[in-house]
Parts: structure tokens; C-alpha cells; sequence
């Protein structure tokens, strides 16, 4: 897929450009794995449309506000922003699904000096956004003379600000959406092989795809985390009191067999998942009623870190553990780290996920990976359907509606 590159010089000085970020970051606690990456890869970006004289028009979508409240308010990012990156913005509160309040923000924008940066409020408060409604796409328009996806971690959505704008401005893809286009292409286009992949986390329905399209393009497929309790239940071995998504026992059943999938042979476990918890670490046949499963075992670290070290190609998504408590972290921990020296050296590596890339950073080897990926449900659905997402085909013009 070519998607159409802008090309940043003279030619843009004072002209209008609306960029569709995805800012969309918890706003508690320090910024963290994703979060920071999330902001960090626009600015280049930012800066040089604005170093160039354009009068950038920022959007982001900020978590999944059901009505316009102050903590879904994109108002909340300026100071993050700057104290991240220096760059100024100016807030543009204006309702855009009001009339008024779109001619406000027009004259706004009109009589704005060349490299004033305005972020727009959360593009979910708008009627019609998620919608991808062609009467909201028609009033983003409005504010610009160009379009612009920096969005990757949005891609995935068929929304106004995301599919809709496409079809009634000059749009192009930025550059963060380009580098993680490129760089997650290769695990679907000729990828060195043997190419192995670590799937973890909650819920095998919400990777059930990727996990399905790994099964097919990779050569072994270590499935950890909550998400192999599901593949244990469809065997019929017990897993104790352990968290499980009994709907998803069906899917698991279609891949049990699969020769290249391949489940903890061991598992640490507790009588319950706290910080001050006894853990042990049992076969995955010894699973007492009781128990609960943290993390995959030691003997799984040891097997699947031996796989990872012969890999070419590698993908991870999804802890294996429970990372948030320390005992349940040591899994994830020795895997990122055989990933992490694997791809410093001669395979090609890519993470992803809002609960793994943390690992990764605080683990410090972060920049020995090839790809940290921004897209957490983009980045699967990119894997699932070989490399299509709406936002990225409505760039390339192949989504018509
Ligand atoms: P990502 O955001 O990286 O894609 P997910 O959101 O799919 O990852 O899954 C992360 C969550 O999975 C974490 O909250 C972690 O605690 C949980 N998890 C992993 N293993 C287990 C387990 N054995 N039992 C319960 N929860 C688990
Ligand atoms: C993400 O955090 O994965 C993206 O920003 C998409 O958010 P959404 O799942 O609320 O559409
Ligand atoms: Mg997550």
C-alpha cells in the first residue's frame, strides 16, 4: 500500500493544515510507555509545520467520552504538552457541530499568525464523529486547506476525523504513520524466518484475529497471559481459580491443535494476586483448585527465551503476567529481554500494547527493539487484516462509500 507522503517546505507557509493526532493518554499518574511515545512521535511533525509558517490545526480524540465532560476535555493535554515538548497550543473550545460556533473558529483560524498551532477540543464530543458522519467530516473541512493522519493508533476507526475528512481535502500520511506502516509491514511482507510470535494479556476474543493471522505467516506462536487459561479450559484442564473469558472456550477449540501454537508448560500461581502473595510455580498439570495463575512458569521463560534466540522475525503483544504486581512481572521481564538482545542483534523486532510497552521502557532496552508500535488495537487489526485499516485506505482512496 503507497500511501501519499506530504512533503514539508515553503509552499506551506500560511497555509491551513488540519493533522489528526492521537493523543488519546490516561490523564492520572505519570506519562509512561505509550503515553509519552504517543505524544513524542507527532512532534517532529508539529514543529516543522509550524517552523515552515502553516497554521496547524490540531484533532485527537481523549478516551471514550459518552457526554462532553471537563476530564474528556482535550484541554487537559496543553500543559502536558509543553512541558513534554515546548511546543505552544492554543485552544480552540469552539462547538464545531454548532454553526456559530463553526464560523467562530473559521475567523479564528483565518486571522491566525503563520505557525500558530490550535488544538481542537475532543473530536468525540462532536455529534457524528464516530459516525464517520460526511456533514461532521464537511465541517473539519472547513478549517483547512489540507489534511493531514499522524493517527496510526486511530487507523482502525472508521471515524470523521480519521476516514471521512479524507474524501474532501488533499490528504496525506505524516510521518509517524508512515514509519509504523513501514515498519509493520515487514512482518506481513517476506518476513526472515523462523519468525516467532508472543501473544499475552486479557482476552483472547479482543486478538483472536492477529492470533489467527500469526498462526498462518509465523512459524510458532507462544500464546501466554489470562489469554492461555482460555486454550487450558478448552483442554479440559483445571486452572483453579484463575481469570478466565468463558466466551471465548469456542475460539479456543478451533486452534488447540494448531501445531505451531504453543502454551506455558508451567505457570507461577497463588492463592490470590497481591503484592504480599506466596508464589509457586507448578506444571500446568499440577493446578490445584485453588490456585490462581499469575504469570507463565520458569520452565516456559527458559523454553520460549531458547525460541526467541534462534528467531529472525519477531512480534510480541500482550504480557504474560500479571505485570502490575511485581511477583507476576518476571515473565514478561525475561521475555523482553530475550526479545529486546534478539533484535539488537540479528532479527528484525516489534512491540506493542498499552500493558507491554511499559516492560519494555522501564526495562531500559527499549531502543534495542526495531519497532515499538503506538497502535494497541491498530497494531493487531494491521496484523489480522494484512495490513488494511480504514485510515489507512481511505489515504490511498481504496475505501468508497
Ligand atoms: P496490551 O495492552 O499490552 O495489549 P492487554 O490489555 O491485552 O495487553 O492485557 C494486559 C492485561 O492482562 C494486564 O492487565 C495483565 O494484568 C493481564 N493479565 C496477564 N496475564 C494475566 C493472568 N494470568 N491473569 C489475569 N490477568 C492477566
Ligand atoms: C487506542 O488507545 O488504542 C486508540 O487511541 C484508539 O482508542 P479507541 O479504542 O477508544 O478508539
Ligand atoms: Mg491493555
Amino acid at each position: 500500500m503507497k500511501l501519499p507522503e506530504l512533503t514539508i517546505g515553503k509552499s506551506l507557509k500560511s497555509k491551513r493544515v488540519l493533522v489528526r493526532v492521537d493523543w488519546n493518554i490516561p490523564l492520572t499518574g505519570e506519562l509512561a510507555g505509550l503515553d509519552s511515545l504517543k505524544l513524542e512521535r507527532t512532534f517532529p511533525l508539529i514543529k516543522d509545520l509550524s517552523k515552515h509558517g502553516a497554521v496547524v490545526i490540531l484533532m485527537t480524540h481523549l478516551g471514550r467520552p459518552k457526554k462532553q465532560e471537563k476530564k474528556y476535555s482535550t484541554k487537559n493535554l496543553i500543559d502536558i504538552v509543553k512541558k513534554q515538548s515546548g511546543i505552544r497550543l492554543r485552544f480552540l473550545d469552539k462547538k464545531l457541530d454548532d454553526p456559530k460556533g463553526l464560523s467562530q473558529a473559521k475567523k479564528l483560524i483565518k486571522v491566525a499568525k503563520p505557525s500558530t498551532i490550535f488544538l481542537l477540543e475532543n473530536v468525540r464530543f462532536n455529534k457524528g464523529e464516530t459516525e464517520n458522519d460526511p456533514k461532521l467530516a464537511k465541517v473539519y473541512s472547513e478549517l483547512g486547506s489540507l489534511f493531514v493522519n499522524d493517527a496510526f493508533a486511530s487507523c482502525h476507526r472508521e471515524h470523521a476525523s480519521v476516514v471521512g475528512i479524507t474524501k474532501l481535502l488533499p490528504s496525506y500520511a505524516g510521518p509517524s504513520l508512515m514509519a509504523e506502516v513501514e515498519a509493520l509491514s515487514k512482518l506481513l511482507k517476506k518476513p526472515k524466518k523462523p519468525f516467532v510470535a508472543v501473544i499475552g494479556g486479557a482476552k483472547l476474543s479482543s486478538k483472536i484475529g492477529a492470533l489467527e493471522s500469526l498462526l498462518k505467516i509465523a512459524d510458532k506462536v507462544m500464546v501466554g497471559g489470562a489469554m492461555a487459561h482460555v486454550f487450558f479450559a478448552a483442554k479440559k484442564m483445571s486452572i483453579g481459580k484463575s481469570m478466565i473469558e468463558e466466551e471465548a472456550i469456542p475460539l479456543a477449540k478451533k486452534l488447540i491443535k494448531h501445531q505451531k501454537l504453543l502454551l506455558p508448560i508451567d505457570v507461577v500461581v497463588a492463592k490470590k494476586l497481591n503484592e504480599k502473595t506466596k508464589a509457586r510455580v507448578v506444571r500446568v498439570e499440577d493446578i490445584k483448585k485453588t490456585d490462581v495463575i499469575g504469570d507463565i512458569g520458569t520452565g516456559t521463560m527458559l523454553a520460549w527465551s531458547q525460541i526467541i534466540r534462534k528467531a529472525q522475525t519477531i512480534v510480541w503483544n500482550g504480557p504474560v503476567g500479571v505485570t502490575e504486581i511485581p511477583t507476576f512481572s518476571n515473565g514478561s521481564k525475561v521475555l523482553n529481554q530475550a526479545i529486546a538482545v534478539r533484535s539488537r542483534g540479528p532479527a528484525y523486532g516489534v512491540v506493542g500494547g498499552g500493558d507491554t510497552l511499559p516492560v519494555v521502557m522501564q526495562s531500559g532496552m527499549g531502543e534495542w527493539i526495531d519497532h515499538l508500535s503506538t497502535g494497541g488495537g491498530a497494531m493487531l487489526e494491521f496484523i489480522a487484516n494484512k495490513g488494511k485499516l480504514p485510515g489507512l485506505q481511505a489515504l490511498t482512496k481504496e475505501l468508497k462509500n
